[in-house]
C-alpha cells in the first residue's frame, strides 16, 4: 500500500493528474472516503492529466459522466445513490469496465462486482488540519 498525504485540493488534484499517466484503458479505479473527502477532486485532477480541465459535471443525479479524448473514454461514476450492486448491474455497469478508465465514487459499495483487478484509492480526513488529506492506494491484482 502507499501512502501520500495532501494538504490542499490543488495538491490533491495534482497528485491525481500524476497518478493518472499511467492509466490505460480498462483500468477501474475505486474512490473511498467520506463525504467531502476528495474523491470528486481527485478525478479532477485525472482528467486534466487528459487535457480535460473545467470539464467535470457533478455526477450527483447521475450515475455516470462519460468523457472522452481521443480514442480514450474515461467514465465517471457515482454510486452513492445505489442500493447495491445489483442496481449497477440493471443500468449495463459492467460493461463499461472494459470499454474506457473507470473512476468510481463509492465504489465499495458494489464491490462484489468489481473487476479482481483494480485500484483503491482511500481518502482520509483530519480532525484538526481541514484540508490535510491521507491518500492510500492499493493495487489488487
Ligand atoms: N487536501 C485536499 N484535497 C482535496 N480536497 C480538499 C483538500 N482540502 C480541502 N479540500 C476541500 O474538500 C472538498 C472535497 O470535495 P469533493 O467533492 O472532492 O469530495 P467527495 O469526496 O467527492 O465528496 P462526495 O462523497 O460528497 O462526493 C472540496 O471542497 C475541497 O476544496
Ligand atoms: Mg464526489
Amino acid at each position: 500500500m502507499e501512502k501520500y498525504i495532501t494538504n490542499s485540493e490543488e495538491e490533491t488534484k495534482k497528485f491525481a493528474k500524476e497518478f493518472a499517466k499511467k492509466l490505460k484503458v480498462g483500468d477501474v479505479i475505486v474512490l473511498t472516503g467520506d463525504l467531502g473527502s476528495g474523491k470528486t477532486k481527485f478525478v479532477e485532477g485525472v482528467l486534466s492529466n487528459f487535457g480535460l480541465e473545467n470539464e467535470i459535471s457533478s455526477p450527483t443525479f447521475t450515475i455516470v459522466n462519460e468523457y472522452k479524448k481521443d480514442d480514450i473514454n474515461i467514465y465517471h461514476f457515482d454510486v452513492y445513490r445505489l442500493e447495491d450492486s445489483d442496481e449497477f448491474y440493471a443500468i449495463g455497469g459492467e460493461e463499461y469496465f472494459e470499454k474506457g478508465i473507470c473512476l468510481i465514487e463509492w465504489g465499495e459499495i458494489i464491490e462484489n462486482i468489481l473487476p479482481k483487478k483494480h485500484i483503491t484509492v482511500t481518502f482520509k480526513r483530519n480532525l484538526d488540519e481541514e484540508n490535510k488529506r491521507e491518500i492510500e492506494i492499493e493495487y489488487f491484482n
